[in-house]
C-alpha cells in the first residue's frame, strides 16, 4: 500500500493523499463541485435580478452591446436597455404594444389575448451606428421599426421610431414558433413563419438594396416544418464574395429518411451573394443545402440514444475566423427517457459534408441515397466568386445547376461532432439543458473553454472540459450548479459580456445577472483552490482569487488539468510546528455506552465522496467503517447508534476527490460506562470554575506543540471543512503574532485538557442513556447541548 499512498502532505493539519486509480473511481462525477441556490447566490452578492413588470413577460430576446455598456432585452410589449455594470440600477423601458385594433382582431381570430395578442419581441438587430432594427409579433400582425440608441454611451438615447413596417418575413405571426435572425450589411437574414397560420415556413432575406428572397415555398425538402435555432456568418476564404451563412434549426425529417415521425437537427447554408435564378428559382436560394448534425451516444445494446432536439448554439471564434467551434446543445426526443447532451463540431468536417454526395431520391417509394451521378458545375452550393466558382452572380448559374440545387437540398452525409460524441451528456437529472455560451480562459496550464449551460430549470452550469491525455479524451468537470431564477423557470436567452465578466440571463419572469467566476466560494485553502479546478480562479498565497494570466506568476497556484494540491500546495505548509506527521485535525468525543454519538463530517465540495476508517489505537490497523445497523453513514457524518465499549477508538474521516484523498478530521471516540459518567459529572462541577485560556499562553517551553492545536480543536467542536478553515486561520494569524510566546504552551495545555475531558461530558447524554438506543431527536439535543457547552468553554477564560 504505502508506494500507492504516495507522499504525504499536511495543510493546516489537512491530510493530502494521492490515491490509486480505482479509489479515485469513486469520486462523485456527475454532481457539481459547488450548488448554490437562489438563497445562496442573493446573499453571497453574486447575483442581480430584474424582477419583471407586472404588465410584461418572456424576456427573450437580448442584444448586448460591450461598447455602450448596454444589454437591450425584448420582452412583451416592451424593450428594456439594462446597464451591464449592474442591470438592478439603471435601465429604461419602451412600451410597444399592440394597437388595440390589432388585439381585437387578434381575439377575434381565435387567438389567447393575454397569451397570444401581445407584441412579442424577437427581432433586435444592429442596424446602423445609431440605430438598431427591432420587430415584434404586433398581436399576430408582425410589425418592425427603428430604435434609436446614439453613437456613444453618452449619448443617452433610447427612442423608437413610431413609424412601422411590415414584419412579415422578419418575425414570426405566432410568438411560440421559434425563429432566428441576423442582419448583416443592411440586410436582414431570418428563418421564420410568413404567414398566419405558422405553415410557410422560410429563410428569408429582406431589407436592403435586393429584392427579398427566400426558400422555395412548400417544399418539405427544403424545409420541413422547421424550428430555428440561430443564424451565423462564417467566412469561406479571405474573400468576402465567398461569406456564408449558415442556419441551425431542427425539422421533421424527410419523407422516407426516417421510419415514422423524428426530429432532426440540421445546418443549412447559404451564400451572402445569392441573388436567385434568372429563369427559375427567381427570388429564391440557389445556394441553399443542409445536412443532418448529428448528437449520439453509443447504447450497450447497439442501439444509439440520439439526441436531435437542437435547443441552442453557440459559435466559438478561434484565431482564424473561417474555422469556429460550434458549441451545440441537445436534448432527446423520447418521452420515456430525459436527456441534454452538448456536441461540438468543426468547420471542416462541416465543409467536408457540404462537398459530399447530395441526397438523392427518385420516388417517393424509395430510400434517401447518396447521389451517384455527375453533379452540374459549377457545383451547387457553390458562391459566385473568383476564388472557386469563376461566374460573377448565381443569376448566370446554367439552368442545369438551377434544376439540380432545387431538387437536392439535402446532402446524404451527417455531420459527426468532434470525437463523434457529445462532450456532456446528462441523463440522471429532471432538468434539461436550454441554452449555452462558452467563454475561453487563460490558466496557467493553457486554454480552457468554460461552458455555461442553461437549463429549464431556472439554473446554471458552469462545466468545464479537461483533456485528460489528449483532445481524443475530455474529461467532463461540473464546477458549479447555481439557481439564479426566484422560482423554476426555463433560460431562454443568455449573453456573456467578457469585458464585464457577467453572465446574462432572460426568462419568462425576468432577468438575472451573475459573474463568471466567485473563486473565494472554493474555500480559505491551497489545497481547496487547486481540486476546484476552476479556471477562473488561482490561489493567490492569501486566498483563492481571479487568475490573471499577467500576474507575477511565482505567487500563483492553479493545475486545472490534474487539479494536484501537492504539487502546487506543498511547499506553502506552514513547516515549524505542523510538521510532525501525527499532527492531524483531532478531536475527542465522548460516548456514554448505550446512547448514540454523531460524528460530523461534510465536506464542502459535493463531488467528493466520504468514507470512515477506524483504527482501536494510533499504531492499529485502519479499517473502513462498514455501513450497518449500529453505524449508518450520512453526507453529514457518522451516525453510531448503541454504543458499545469496543467501539472506542480512532475514527478517520477521509474524503475522495478527483484521485485524492484527504483526512478532514480524526475522531477520538471514548466511551464512558455509567458509573464513571457518575464520577465525573461530580468532578466535573468542581473543575468547571477554572478553564484556562489556551491563547495566552504561559512561560514553558514545550517541544509537543501539537496539542496545543488539538486542543484548540476540541474547542472549536465542530468539524465542518468550513470552520476548520476559519480556524486553522487563526491559528495561523495568532501563530505569527505568538512565534515567540509559543514555547510556553503545553503545560497550560494539559491542564486545559484534563479539565475539558471532564466538562464535555453532558449530564443529558446519561439521562437519554438509560435504556434508550438513541433515535435521531435525542441525537440532535445532544448536538444542542454539545454547541452550548462549547460555546460556554469559549467564553469561560474570559471570565477569569
Ligand atoms: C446592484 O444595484 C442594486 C440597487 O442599486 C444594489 O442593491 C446591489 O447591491 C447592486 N449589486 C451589485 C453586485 O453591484
Ligand atoms: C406597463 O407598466 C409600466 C409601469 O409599471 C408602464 O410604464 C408601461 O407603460 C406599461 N406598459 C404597457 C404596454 O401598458
Ligand atoms: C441609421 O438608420 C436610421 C433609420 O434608417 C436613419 O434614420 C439614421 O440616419 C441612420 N444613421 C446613420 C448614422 O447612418
Ligand atoms: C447496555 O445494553 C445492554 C443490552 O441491552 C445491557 O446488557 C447493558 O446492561 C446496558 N448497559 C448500560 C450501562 O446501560
Amino acid at each position: 500500500m504505502g508506494s500507492l499512498w504516495g507522499s504525504i502532505m499536511l495543510l493546516c493539519g489537512v491530510f493530502l493523499l494521492r490515491v490509486d486509480g480505482s479509489a479515485a473511481q469513486q469520486t462523485k462525477t456527475n454532481v457539481p463541485r459547488l450548488k448554490l441556490s437562489y438563497k445562496d447566490m442573493l446573499e453571497s452578492n453574486n447575483l442581480v435580478t430584474f424582477e419583471g413588470l407586472a404588465n410584461s413577460s418572456s424576456y427573450h430576446t437580448f442584444l448586448l452591446d460591450e461598447e455602450k455598456g448596454r444589454l437591450v432585452v425584448g420582452a412583451k410589449d416592451h424593450i428594456f436597455s439594462f446597464n451591464l455594470l449592474n442591470i438592478s440600477r439603471d435601465y429604461t423601458q419602451i412600451p410597444w404594444p399592440a394597437s388595440s385594433t390589432r388585439r381585437d382582431e387578434c381575439k377575434w381570430a381565435g387567438k389567447d389575448l393575454s397569451r397570444e395578442c401581445s407584441n412579442f419581441i424577437k427581432v433586435l438587430q444592429p442596424f446602423n451606428q445609431t440605430h438598431l432594427y427591432v420587430c415584434g409579433t404586433g398581436a399576430f400582425h408582425p410589425v418592425c421599426s427603428y430604435l434609436e440608441v446614439g453613437k456613444k454611451l453618452e449619448d443617452n438615447v433610447f427612442r423608437l421610431d413610431p413609424l412601422v413596417e411590415n414584419g412579415r418575413g422578419k418575425s414570426p405571426y405566432d410568438p411560440k414558433l421559434l425563429t432566428a435572425s441576423m442582419l448583416i450589411d443592411g440586410e436582414l437574414y431570418a428563418g421564420t413563419s410568413a404567414d398566419f397560420m405558422g405553415r410557410d415556413f422560410a429563410i428569408f432575406r429582406t431589407l436592403g438594396k435586393h429584392h427579398p428572397i427566400r426558400t422555395e415555398q412548400h417544399d418539405s425538402r427544403w424545409l420541413n416544418d422547421p424550428r430555428f435555432v440561430g443564424v451565423h456568418l462564417i467566412p469561406e476564404s479571405d474573400n468576402p464574395e465567398d461569406d456564408k451563412i449558415y442556419l441551425l434549426f431542427k425539422e421533421n425529417a424527410m419523407d422516407g429518411e426516417h421510419a415514422g415521425k423524428a426530429t432532426h437537427a440540421r445546418i443549412g447554408q447559404l451564400c451572402k451573394n445569392d441573388l436567385g435564378g434568372h429563369r427559375s428559382l427567381v427570388n429564391k436560394w440557389t445556394t441553399f443545402l443542409k445536412a443532418r448534425l448529428l448528437c449520439s451516444v453509443p447504447g450497450s445494446n447497439g442501439i444509439d440514444t440520439h439526441f436531435d432536439e437542437l435547443q441552442d448554439v453557440f459559435v466559438m471564434s478561434t484565431k482564424d475566423p473561417k474555422s469556429p467551434i460550434i458549441y451545440a446543445v441537445f436534448t432527446t426526443s423520447s418521452n420515456i427517457f430525459k436527456g441534454s447532451a452538448v456536441c461540438m463540431y468543426s468547420m471542416t468536417d462541416i465543409r467536408r459534408v457540404f462537398l459530399g454526395p447530395y441526397a438523392h431520391r427518385d420516388g417517393p417509394n424509395y430510400q434517401w441515397v447518396p447521389f451517384q451521378g455527375r453533379v452540374p458545375y459549377p457545383r451547387p452550393g457553390t458562391c459566385p466568386s473568383k476564388t472557386f466558382g469563376g461566374f460573377d452572380t448565381t443569376k448566370d448559374l446554367p439552368d442545369e445547376v438551377v434544376t439540380f440545387a432545387r431538387s437536392h437540398p439535402a446532402m446524404f452525409n451527417p455531420v459527426y461532432p468532434i470525437n463523434n460524441r457529445p462532450i456532456i451528456v446528462k441523463t440522471d437529472v429532471d432538468y434539461q439543458f436550454t441554452q449555452i455560451v462558452v467563454d475561453k480562459v487563460e490558466a496557467e496550464d493553457g486554454q480552457y473553454d468554460v461552458m455555461f449551460i442553461g437549463t429549464d430549470m431556472g439554473t446554471i452550469l458552469k462545466v468545464v472540459s479537461i483533456p485528460r491525455g489528449s483532445w481524443h479524451d475530455l474529461e467532463e468537470v461540473l464546477l458549479e450548479e447555481m439557481t439564479v431564477f426566484r422560482e423554476p423557470t426555463a433560460i431562454t436567452a443568455m449573453e456573456l459580456s467578457v469585458k464585464q465578466q457577467q453572465l446574462y440571463l432572460g426568462s419568462d419572469i425576468g432577468v438575472s445577472q451573475m459573474p463568471l467566476h466567485r473563486c473565494e466560494v472554493y474555500g480559505k485553502a491551497c489545497a481547496e483552490c487547486c481540486l476546484a479546478r476552476d479556471p477562473y480562479c488561482a490561489w493567490d498565497g492569501t486566498e483563492c482569487s481571479r487568475y490573471f494570466p499577467m500576474a507575477k506568476r511565482r505567487t500563483r497556484r492553479q493545475d486545472i488539468r490534474n487539479g494536484d494540491p501537492l504539487t502546487q500546495c506543498s511547499d506553502l505548509q506552514h513547516q515549524d510546528e505542523l510538521s510532525g506527521q501525527t499532527t492531524l485535525l483531532d478531536k475527542t468525543v465522548y460516548g456514554v455506552e448505550n446512547s448514540s454519538t454523531f460524528l460530523e463530517c461534510s465536506p464542502k465540495s459535493q463531488r467528493a465522496l466520504t468514507y470512515w476508517q477506524y483504527q482501536r489505537s494510533a499504531d492499529d490497523r485502519k479499517q473502513e467503517v462498514q455501513s450497518e445497523e449500529r453505524f449508518i453513514r450520512t453526507d453529514q457524518g457518522l451516525l453510531i447508534r448503541t454504543i458499545n465499549k469496543k467501539d472506542s477508538g480512532i475514527y478517520l474521516c477521509q474524503a475522495v476527490e478527483h484521485g485524492f484523498m484527504q483526512t478532514l478530521l480524526k475522531v477520538t471516540l471514548e466511551v464512558i460506562d455509567t458509573e464513571r459518567l457518575e464520577d465525573l459529572l461530580h468532578r466535573n462541577e468542581e473543575a468547571a470554575v477554572s478553564v484556562p485560556a489556551p491563547h495566552i499562553p504561559p512561560p514553558q517551553e514545550n517541544p509537543n506543540q501539537k496539542l496545543w492545536y488539538r486542543d484548540f480543536l476540541s474547542l472549536v467542536n465542530h468539524p465542518t471543512l468550513n470552520s476548520v478553515d476559519e480556524f486553522c486561520e487563526q491559528v495561523w494569524k495568532r501563530e505569527r503574532k505568538h512565534r515567540k510566546q509559543k514555547a510556553h504552551l503545553v503545560q497550560q495545555v494539559q491542564i486545559h485538557q484534563q479539565q475539558q475531558q471532564q466538562k464535555v461530558v453532558n449530564p443529558r447524554a446519561h439521562m437519554h442513556a438509560q435504556g434508550l438506543a438513541a433515535n435521531w431527536k435525542h441525537l440532535q439535543e445532544r448536538q444542542k447541548g454539545r454547541n452550548r457547552r462549547t460555546h460556554e468553554l469559549e467564553r469561560a477564560p474570559r471570565s477569569v
